[in-house]
């Protein structure tokens, strides 16, 4: 399949109409998917309310079936068509963080949406993007689309469209190339089907800024106790992971150069991953910087471009430095031990 680049400029006027967006909109219509950027990452899309176009998803992307697809609207009122009730603090939820990084978990009207889509679950993640593109896009085919990140399973989510181009090109019948996306990890899901609401995936919206709004809201425990099961599917699984072996480490930079020094005597290429203040602290192969500290949000933008970009540097280990947990920290750190799988060196 040849897949088309749809190239949009988001700061034009009238994006709706943009001949761009009403040919990709047409193609989404057609049951097809289209990659398309959002403020978080690329997301994949497809007619949420259609089978075919949902087993396509997951089909490009190598899915597993038991991981429900998160659905993007444009407009407040296309809820009401598939979520059977949205409760009192989902609503003032809505009200402040949409369009946002943040997806609401709602219990579902059954029969609207593909089964397929939401995995069977009786409950439905819903966002409204907050990018220009992504919104013509979805106010042009009219559909809830399912989206989630446009990346072969498993690999670290795409921020520009030429990752998705790297992972899915020939799979999918286009891309909607709207530049680099902004907050560079996915948004926050927060399951509110329950009287308190449960952080199920952290993302930019934190839960100290959820909780101005709805006072207490929890955190999905699996989060920080790998031996249980998250509640959202998807959290299980080995994801954002590079092609080699990537070590966490808790230390000094002097410990974490010394690793780097033991594997290079052992003939490996190592790779460092640190941020702009501490790249000449490192003698390594390669030297990643992802932003500044002194930014964290430069650091969620830039984490999984410099994820991939270890593998077009084919070095065999990777050493991360480490990043505070709190505010966008709490994801940035989330997606890096999802990425090391966990493996942590400590001095
Ligand atoms: O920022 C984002 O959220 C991006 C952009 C494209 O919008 N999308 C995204 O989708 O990250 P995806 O499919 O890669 O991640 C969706 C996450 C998974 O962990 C999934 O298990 C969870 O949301 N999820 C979706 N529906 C759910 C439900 N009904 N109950 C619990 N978890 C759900
Ligand atoms: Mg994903």
């Amino acid at each position: 399949m040849k897949t088309n680049v749809w190239k949009v400029d988001k700061y034009v006027d009238n994006l709706e109409s943009n001949p761009q967006i009403v040919d990709a909109a047409q193609v989404l219509r057609q049951n097809e998917v289209v990659a398309l950027p959002t403020e978080t990452v690329y997301g994949l899309g497809g007619n949420a309310k259609n089978d075919e176009a949902v087993s396509k998803i997951f089909a490009a992307k190598g899915r597993p079936v038991d991981n429900p697809l998160i659905i993007h609207i444009a407009e407040q009122n296309q809820l009401n068509e598939f979520v059977a009730e949205v409760p009192r603090k989902a609503s003032l939820l809505i009200e402040t963080f949409w369009p946002g990084p943040l997806t609401i978990i709602l219990k579902i009207k059954e029969g609207i949406l593909s089964d397929k889509a939401t995995a069977g679950l009786g409950t439905v993640g819903v966002r409204m993007p907050d990018h220009p593109v992504a919104l013509a896009l979805l106010k042009a085919c009219g559909l809830p689309i399912a989206a989630p990140s446009a990346n072969s399973s498993g690999k670290p989510s795409p921020t520009t469209a030429q990752h998705v181009l790297e992972d899915l090109e020939g799979k999918i019948a286009g891309i909607v190339d709207g530049g680099p996306t902004g907050v560079g990890v996915e948004s926050t899901v927060l399951d509110c089907t329950e009287d308190i609401p449960v952080i199920l995936r952290p993302g930019a919206v934190t839960k100290e800024q959820l909780e101005e709004v709805v006072g207490e809201v929890r955190v999905d425990r699996a989060l920080t106790e790998t031996d249980l099961k998250p509640k959202a599917p998807g959290m299980k699984y080995q994801h954002y992971a590079p092609n080699a072996p990537l070590y966490l480490v808790a230390g000094s930079h002097a410990f974490l150069q010394q690793l780097v020094k033991d594997k290079q005597q052992e003939g490996l290429r190592v790779g460092v991953l640190t941020t702009e203040e501490s790249v000449n602290d490192y003698q390594a192969d390669v030297v990643l910087a992802c932003g500044t500290r002194a930014e964290p949000e430069t650091v969620a933008a830039s984490l999984y471009g410099v994820l991939r970009n270890f593998n077009h540097e084919k070095v065999d280990i990777i050493f991360s430095e480490m990043f505070s947990n709190s505010g966008v920290g709490h994801a940035i750190m989330n997606r890096l031990q999802k990425a090391a799988g966990n493996k942590l060196i400590q001095e």
